[in-house]
């Protein structure tokens, strides 16, 4: 609402306001009759204005006549920023690439824009021409940012929110056990993602083992007793509509030794033996201890 007003004016009744944006009549009043009294009257005109868009860089002005010398004087309207208009509200930037939001306000004087990252000690951000512009986004630069317009009449804020948008972190991979875990452990395989929301899947030759949704921060498996066919090479994968980045470990496991497959225990016994029988029986012993040692592949000598 603008409201101009006239003092001192002498006779009402030749008396014409009119309102005007930039040169454009936008409104024009006279005086009610009722009102007039033969003496020097004051007069104030109320104006309701909405502005549009295209009005945003043109003035307001209420210009005074008085019609009996074509006596006329033009005052600009001062007022603060009314309507405060950005290119976008809600906006996201993929990941180094450039985002410009520009602001507008209208209002007399012309108000000043800056524009400011909320949450930041460091409030001033790069702002040129009513800009917000960001270069190289980077994922810090992600957040709400406001845009104040201020003149000497007042001032105006409007908050917009800005994401970044990019492949996912690179994933964790790991296994439960720091060491080599040993056959028929229970062991865990934990694939993680932080930060970015990504699709987490879990392969192994290339073969889904668990896959999660979009909201699973990790995806597990869980093995119950571990063989040496489950050795191998596991990748973790996070994947959302940016890109993919993938981690892969190389789980080995360890042979339970059966305990007779061990090269010591029948040699070391041997020559203590004295009887010739009892020699027999333990070289027999021995050489059914060779075939099954031979069949786990391990060294054994009995020499
Ligand atoms: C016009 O307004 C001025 C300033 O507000 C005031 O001093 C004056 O008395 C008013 N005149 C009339 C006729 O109301
Ligand atoms: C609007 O008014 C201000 C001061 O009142 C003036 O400096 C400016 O040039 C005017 N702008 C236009 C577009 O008329
Ligand atoms: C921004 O939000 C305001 C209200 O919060 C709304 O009036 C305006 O239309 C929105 N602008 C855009 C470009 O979405
Ligand atoms: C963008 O920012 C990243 C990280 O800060 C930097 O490595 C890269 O060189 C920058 N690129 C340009 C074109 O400035
Ligand atoms: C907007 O800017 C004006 C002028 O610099 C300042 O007085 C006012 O506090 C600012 N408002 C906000 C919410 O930052
Ligand atoms: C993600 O979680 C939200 C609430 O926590 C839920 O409403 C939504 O359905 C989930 N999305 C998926 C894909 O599971
Ligand atoms: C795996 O084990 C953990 C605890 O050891 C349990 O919380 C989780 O639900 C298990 N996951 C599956 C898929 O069985
Ligand atoms: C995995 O580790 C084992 C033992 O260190 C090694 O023999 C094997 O070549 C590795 N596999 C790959 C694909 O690197």
């Amino acid at each position: 609402m603008l409201i101009c007003t006239v003092l001192n004016i002498y006779p009402l009744e030749k008396f014409q306001i009119e309102w005007l944006r930039g040169d454009k009549s936008i409104h024009k009043e006279e005086p009610d009759v009722k009102t007039f009294h033969d003496q020097v009257q004051n007069y104030s005109s109320v104006f309701n204005y909405t502005p549009s868009v295209d009005d945003l860089e043109k003035n307001i002005s209420c210009k005074a006549t008085l019609n009996l010398n074509s006596q006329t004087r033009t005052t600009t309207a001062e007022y603060g920023p009314g309507h405060i208009t950005v290119s976008s509200n809600n906006t996201s930037v993929n990941l180094g690439e450039r985002l410009e939001i520009t602001c507008h306000a209208d209002g007399n004087p012309k108000p000043t824009i800056l524009w400011r990252k909320l949450g930041e000690t460091q409030p001033e951000v790069q702002s040129q021409n009513h800009k917000l512009i960001i270069n190289n986004a980077s994922w810090s630069q992600a957040g709400f940012y406001q845009c104040n317009a201020s003149n000497g009449v007042g001032s105006q804020q409007m908050k917009i929110k800005v994401m970044v948008v990019g492949p996912p972190n690179i994933p964790k991979i790991q296994l439960s056990h720091t060491e080599e875990p040993k056959e028929g452990e229970s062991v865990s395989i934990v694939c993680s993602s932080e930060g970015r929301s990504a699709e987490l899947t879990l392969y192994r030759r290339s073969q889904i083992i668990v896959t999660g949704d979009l909201n699973e921060s990790a995806v597990r498996l869980n093995i119950s007793s571990i063989q040496i066919t489950d050795a191998g090479i596991y990748t973790c994968e996070a994947k959302n509509s940016f890109g993919i980045k993938r981690s892969t470990i190389n789980i080995t496991v360890q042979a339970a030794h059966d305990i007779w497959s061990k090269p010591d225990l029948p040699v070391a016994i041997l020559p203590a033996v004295g009887s010739v029988s009892l020699l027999t029986a333990a070289v027999l012993l021995i050489r059914r201890c060779r075939k099954k040692a031979k069949s786990d592949s391990s060294n054994i000598s009995l020499d």
